[in-house]
């Protein structure tokens, strides 16, 4: 017994220092912290309850049988983050550079597997150097094992991924299929092929920070949703994502109790939409001045900026933001900003989060750029995204909603529950120039008549009661009053029951 004990404590501490304090200090020395300092930061004081810390590699090639190190390269267990339940892995980059063997896969599964039984998150923080190479198709079958659990988890229990280290090859899809990955600006980088392969195929040169850093997902690729300048604001940042999230697809969103009045005028907000409807404004500054305590946690800020998305709490529970940016591209639809609203919604859908959709948009953006990247198809995805959605839809519009952007951004023809307008609202198929040039096309030339034209048009189109007096819009409401609204809308649509067809699974256009 005492042998026992003592060979239990040895392997702990084996466990426990990883590779060894050498490998450690260099972590630190690249200003990433150790698996086990994440884990510490991440998780409220002493919750973390670790498995699996006995767990080695059973290679025997390559002089492996000599080297193994209890716990094999990951810390799986599960914890609480301000008191709710997460389960959670961390690779440990001082164990063959956190490189996946088959038992390190084995470890991952078991901490997924059991986050679907208790219905709880999975937060994967990622520091790797991919498929353990000495292991060869074994570990290829881990990551398999790991991706197929991904995907039956999908929509299930919430999946976040974190960057901390080296992601590359087939291993970036395991967080590819998770719902939102955060990367650490200068230390983590993620991509199919690394910088000298890319080099040997197309000649092109670039740095491995270039290709695939925090900075170039963040902004160009999009694949990553924010990027953080270090660990610990990272693991920070995930702890207040969390807060915003349901455990499961069960759970309703978390209460945050809050002091901030439903109830609550903002009379600036009168004023926000300038008088001239081709002067852009920050639609930020109505999400801000909408939400509980002005608290916003924004998703994809440097990504497909013409959508605004992210989550924000009203009368204390959690709401996901969709906005149309005036700012950017004057607000349009494109590509990126349809797949970026599109993948949002559909995660507030899949975890009964209401969605709150604000509406300035002129159309989808023109131009052959867009046409042959395939804008028909990405733009069907943010429409498919909002009909296929059975979660409370409200929406407000603020000034435009021209066009099949109109039909797209949660409209009551897409069964949204509740569609407000403020009185600058202008709900046409297109803006008063463009349609007076179409349908006047012979008056081109008298100036006068185009004018005149032009103004009857307005008159007519730019305002919110063609659609009002259709029952499209549900009431036309003052700026000052959004927030009321919005939260006695939410309150009625609480309880709110909607379900699709039975079906395998639809065929959003991908
Ligand atoms: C086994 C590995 C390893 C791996 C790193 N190590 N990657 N051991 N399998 N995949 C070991 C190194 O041998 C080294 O051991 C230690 O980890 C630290 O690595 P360094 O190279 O010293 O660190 P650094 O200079 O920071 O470079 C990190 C790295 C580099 C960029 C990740 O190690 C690297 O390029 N590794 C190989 C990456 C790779 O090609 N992986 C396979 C990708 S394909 P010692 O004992 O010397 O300290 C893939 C397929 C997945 O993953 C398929 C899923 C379908």
């Amino acid at each position: 017994m005492h042998d026992i004990i003592k060979r239990l404590d040895e392997k702990r501490a084996a466990a426990r220092l990883g590779g060894g304090q050498k490998r450690i200090d260099a972590q630190h020395a690249k200003g990433k912290l150790s698996a086990r300092e994440r884990i510490e930061l991440l998780l409220d004081p002493d919750s973390f309850e670790e498995w699996d810390m006995f767990v080695e590699h059973r290679c025997t090639d390559f002089g492996m049988d000599g080297q193994k190190i209890p716990g094999d390269g990951v810390v799986t267990g599960y914890g609480t983050i301000n008191g709710r339940l997460v389960f959670l892995f961390s690779q440990d980059f001082t164990v063959f550079g956190g490189a996946l063997s088959e038992a390190h896969a084995e470890k991952i599964c078991k901490v997924m597997d059991h986050a679907m039984k208790a219905g709880a998150p999975v937060i994967g923080l990622n520091d790797s150097g991919g498929a353990r190479i000495q292991e060869g198709v074994a570990s290829l079958g881990g990551y398999a094992d790991v991706f197929q659990r991904n995907v039956l988890a999908s929509g299930v229990v919430p999946q976040i991924s974190m960057i901390m280290g080296p992601c590359a090859g087939g291993a970036v899809y395991s967080p590819a299929m998770t719902d939102f990955i955060f990367m650490v600006k200068d230390s983590s980088y993620m991509f199919v092929t690394g910088p000298e392969v890319v080099k040997t195929v197309t000649h092109e040169e670039v740095t491995a920070e270039e290709l695939g850093g925090a900075l170039t997902h963040s902004t160009r690729s999009g694949v990553a949703d924010l990027a953080f300048e270090n660990d610990v604001e990272a693991l920070m940042m995930l702890r207040r994502l969390i807060s915003f999230l349901p455990a499961n697809n069960r759970e309703k969103p978390p209460r945050v109790p809050t002091e901030d009045p439903a109830s609550r005028a903002d009379l600036s907000l009168d004023t926000l939409v300038p008088d001239n409807p081709n002067q852009p404004y920050d639609i930020k500054e109505l999400i801000l001045k909408t939400l509980d305590e002005n608290d916003f946690f924004e998703l994809g800020p440097e990504y497909a900026k013409n959508i605004v998305t992210g989550f924000g709490r009203m009368n204390g529970s959690t709401v996901g933001i969709v906005a149309n940016q005036p700012m950017v591209l004057a607000g349009c639809l494109d590509i990126r900003s349809s797949i970026k609203g599109a993948r949002f919604v559909r995660f507030c859908d899949a975890f009964n989060i209401p969605v709150v959709t604000f509406v300035d948009v002129p159309g989808f953006l023109p131009g052959t750029a867009q046409e042959y990247g395939g804008i028909i198809r990405h733009g069907a995805k943010l429409l498919y995204a909002y009909a296929e959605c059975t979660v409370p839809k409200v929406t407000v519009i603020t000034r435009k909603a021209y066009g099949g952007a109109y039909d797209v951004m949660s409209s009551k023809h897409l069964r949204g529950d509740v569609n407000f307008a403020w009185p600058s609202a202008e709900i046409a198929v297109m803006g008063p120039k463009g349609a007076v040039e179409i349908i006047f096309r012979k008056d081109i030339g008298d100036a006068q008549k185009i004018a005149d034209r032009t103004q009857e048009y307005k008159a007519k189109f730019a305002n919110p009661f063609v659609a009002g007096a259709r029952g499209f819009i549900d009431d036309v409401i003052m700026p000052h009053e959004t927030r009321a609204r919005i939260c006695r809308s939410l309150a009625m649509l609480k309880d709110k029951k909607l379900e699709n067809p039975w079906r395998k699974h639809g065929n959003i256009p991908l």
